[in-house]
Order: structure tokens, then sequence, then C-alpha cells
């Protein structure tokens, strides 16, 4: 399993809701914390290691021994969200060497299934609700740089160039 980088035309490709709970789905999320955990990440969603389906995961330590932040979201809705929100520095497993603040909802409360399908609700605030809601953009198609001001959009756009001429290299080289 490797991580798709932009501009793979699977990031922003439809994903679609999980019916199947099965062990196949618990492998595909199990296989994923495995990658973020070895890409030093804290967040991945299905369609950054090809999968359109509308699956998430992250842990907010980003470090494997800290199983109990594991968090797996299948299906994820929001039902609310904070009015107030805070600025903070984001990365992308899909998109090397670019950081730049992102404006998030402080805290946001969800509801999703479980990898057995049982439905739950939860509430994320701080740094879980950031990396939720980052996540939760990747299962609608929208990259965190949609979000970046406009002086830090013209400020990466070289290396977004950049990671736009390496896709096309490996396009020309398979
Ligand atoms: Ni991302």
């Amino acid at each position: 399993m490797e991580i798709v980088l932009f501009p793979d035309p699977r990031l922003r490709a439809r994903n679609t809701p999980i019916e199947t709970f099965d062990s196949g789905l618990a492998k595909l999320a199990r296989d994923m914390f495995e990658v973020m955990y070895r890409t030093q990440g804290v967040g991945l969603a299905a369609p950054q290691v090809g999968m359109n389906v509308k699956l998430l995961i992250f842990n907010e330590e980003g470090k494997p021994e800290a199983t109990e932040r594991e968090i797996v979201l299948c299906n994820p809705r929001i039902t609310s969200k904070s009015k107030e929100r805070v600025s903070g520095e984001e990365g992308c497993l899909s998109f090397p060497g670019i950081y730049a603040p992102v404006q998030r909802h402080e805290t946001i409360v969800i509801e999703a299934e479980d990898l057995e399908g049982n439905t739950f609700k939860k509430e994320f605030a701080d740094w879980e609700a950031r990396i939720f809601q980052h996540e939760f953009d990747h299962l609608d198609g929208v990259l965190f740089i949609d979000r970046f001001s406009p002086s830090d959009k013209t400020r990466l756009k070289p290396r977004l160039m950049d990671l736009k001429r390496t896709y096309q290299e490996s396009l020309a080289d398979s």
C-alpha cells in the first residue's frame, strides 16, 4: 500500500459509502494505520491509498503504541460544529513538504459507523477536531490547498508545480 500523491485524480474522485463491514474492511483500516505510522502521519483517508470509499483513520499522537488514540470512522457525517474557528498549521501525506495554516472549527460532533457497522456519536476538540476535518475533506475530494489563504497559495505555487511535474514523469515512466 502506497500513499497517493497530488495531483493524482483519485484524490478528487467521488468516494462511495461503505455498506459491507467485513474482514476486508478491517484489514484496509489496519493497513492504513501501518502506512500512516510509517510515513509519520497523524491521519489518513482511504482515497489517499487509492481506495475511493468513505473511510478515514487517525491517531492524534501518531504513535503505533498509542493504540487507545486510534480512531476509525466509516461514513462520517458532521452533526454540529462550533462557531469558533481556529487557525493552525497543517501538512498532508499526499503533499510532501507543503505546510500552511488552515482555519478549522474548534470542536465538532460527528456520527459514523465503526468497523462492525454500529453507528456511534463522538465529539472532537482542538487537534483531534483539526485532524478529523482535514481527513473528512478528503472524503469529499476537498484538499487542504483549497483552504489556503491567497498569499499561501501564491507562496506554495512553485512547490505544487514540482509535484505536478513529478506526477507527470511517473505517468510517463509507467
Ligand atoms: Ni491530507
